[in-house]
């Protein structure tokens, strides 16, 4: 089990590439098993989760390989193997995204019932709802879900809303079954975020017929085969916010590149009332501060609202500002590990039902700390970068899922944080 051991405060200053967006490969890695033959994915970050899924993918019979160039190759000829086992399933939540592309291929699907975590429970009840609408025989058998659609999927209009608004991988599956449904498919309440827009365009690439990407309505006519293709997935919007928020509590100045602020606009705004400056750049942006730092609210939302991927680390942020501050999460009411963790570096964080309310103080001092989930270690390498004295974050494998070499790009810029195995 690897630690981290950083040294604050510092002051970061050079350039950082983003990488690709791990929630966009994610679903176009499993979007591949649409389709017979070999699809290259460019951009596709070298992740715990990646390799995850490449391994499910793998095991359902796909052969998946990195390129010497970096490329994710993902030979789709043979998929003989329909089933997402539970040992590979309970490690990555994400892998429910092959549900719905096995279904269209190959008719019937057994995928274990992925668990809550850390976040929160996670339910999977409106991917249910989206494929029994098109056609699918699901039940539950010992913790697997068995799905079939012995005569094929059929398009219909369907409504995905749920308790908390649009659903990301929801929409992904149920995008990605009907695209070989037979028909026309409408789903009312779809996902907007970047990642499904992403989806989106690597299915048409492969010949899909989607309409309305990017909006809450997505048109998707069935088509009767997919072909493999080259797809880059977009950079990952997450990343670069988690390093507008490293250029911003460390007083700094970052370029970064290969980062789209048009996907980013809600951030942007919440940063902006804090005092953080985003100059739009070749490819990216530069981020500073303007000297103060002053106290804002936010609330997470679905695309374009703010994320719930950034809260951690805006929270992180804001409990050094100047004043109080209230955070209210509206897609995982329990996304707050992290409170208890930054209030052991000093903040003054009272969490209240979904909100947290954040008094800010003076510094932040360093302190042994616990990483729970991908967001919140985030926030703590965040704010161990800005917190007096040497900051040792335990089970940094949560952050190994989703930041690609975090210690290695915060380092090039003048981080101290050392990777160690205990
Ligand atoms: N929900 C239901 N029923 C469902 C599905 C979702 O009630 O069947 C609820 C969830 O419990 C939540 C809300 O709907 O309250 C939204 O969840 P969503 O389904 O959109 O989440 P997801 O698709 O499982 C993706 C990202 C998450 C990100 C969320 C929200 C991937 C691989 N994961 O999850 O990313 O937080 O959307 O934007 O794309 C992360 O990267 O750290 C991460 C957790």
């Amino acid at each position: 089990m690897d630690i981290f051991k950083i040294e604050g405060p510092v002051r970061l200053s050079g350039s950082i590439e983003i990488s690709g967006s791990k929630n966009a490969a994610l679903p176009i890695m499993a979007a591949t098993i649409l389709t017979g033959g070999k699809s290259v994915i460019e951009g596709v970050p070298d992740l715990a989760d990646i390799k995850v899924l490449a391994n499910l993918l793998g095991t359902l019979g796909a052969d998946v390989s990195r390129a010497g160039n970096g490329d994710l190759e993902i030979d789709t000829t043979v998929i003989d193997n329909p089933v997402g086992e539970y040992d590979i399933v309970r490690k990555m939540r994400a892998s429910i995204c092959i549900l719905g592309p096995l279904l269209g291929r190959c008719g019937r699907a057994e995928v274990s019932m992925p668990g809550g975590c850390a976040i929160g429970d996670r339910p999977v009840d409106i991917h249910v709802r989206g494929l029994r609408e098109l056609g699918a025989e699901i039940h539950l058998e010992n913790g697997i879900m068995i799905a079939k659609a012995p005569n094929g999927l059929k398009g219909k209009r369907i409504f995905l809303g749920g308790p908390f608004g649009s659903t990301v991988l929801g929409t992904a599956n149920i995008m990605m079954a009907a695209t070989l449904a037979k028909g026309t498919t409408t789903i009312e309440s779809a996902a907007c975020e970047p990642e499904i827009t992403d989806l989106a365009g690597f299915l048409n690439k492969m010949g899909a017929k989607i309409t309305g990407i990017g909006s809450p309505r997505l048109t998707i006519e069935g088509v009767d085969s997919l072909t493999p293709t080259r797809y880059r997935v977009i950079g990952d919007r997450i990343e670069a916010g988690t390093f507008m928020v490293a250029a911003a509590i460390t007083s700094g100045k970052l370029e970064l590149t290969n980062c789209c602020l048009d996907d980013m606009v809600a951030v942007i705004d919440v940063l902006e009332n804090i005092g953080v400056v985003i100059e739009p750049a070749e490819s990216g942006c530069i981020v500073t501060r303007d000297g103060g730092r002053k106290a804002a609210d936010l609330t997470t939302q679905p695309y374009p609202g703010f994320p719930t991927d950034l809260q951690a680390q805006v929270m992180a942020l804001l409990a050094l500002a100047d004043g109080n501050s209230v955070i209210t999460e509206k897609i995982f009411p329990d996304r707050f590990m992290h409170v208890a963790e930054l209030n052991r570096m000093a903040a003054n964080l009272r969490k209240e039902g979904p909100c947290v309310i954040i008094a800010g103080v003076e510094k932040l001092v360093a302190a042994p700390v616990m990483a729970s989930d991908l967001r919140a270690s985030a926030a703590l390498v965040l704010a161990a970068l800005a917190a007096e004295g040497t900051t040792m974050i335990n089970r940094v494998y949560h952050i190994d899922r989703g930041y690609e070499r975090i210690e290695r790009k915060l380092n090039a810029v003048g981080a101290k944080i050392t990777r160690q195995s205990i």
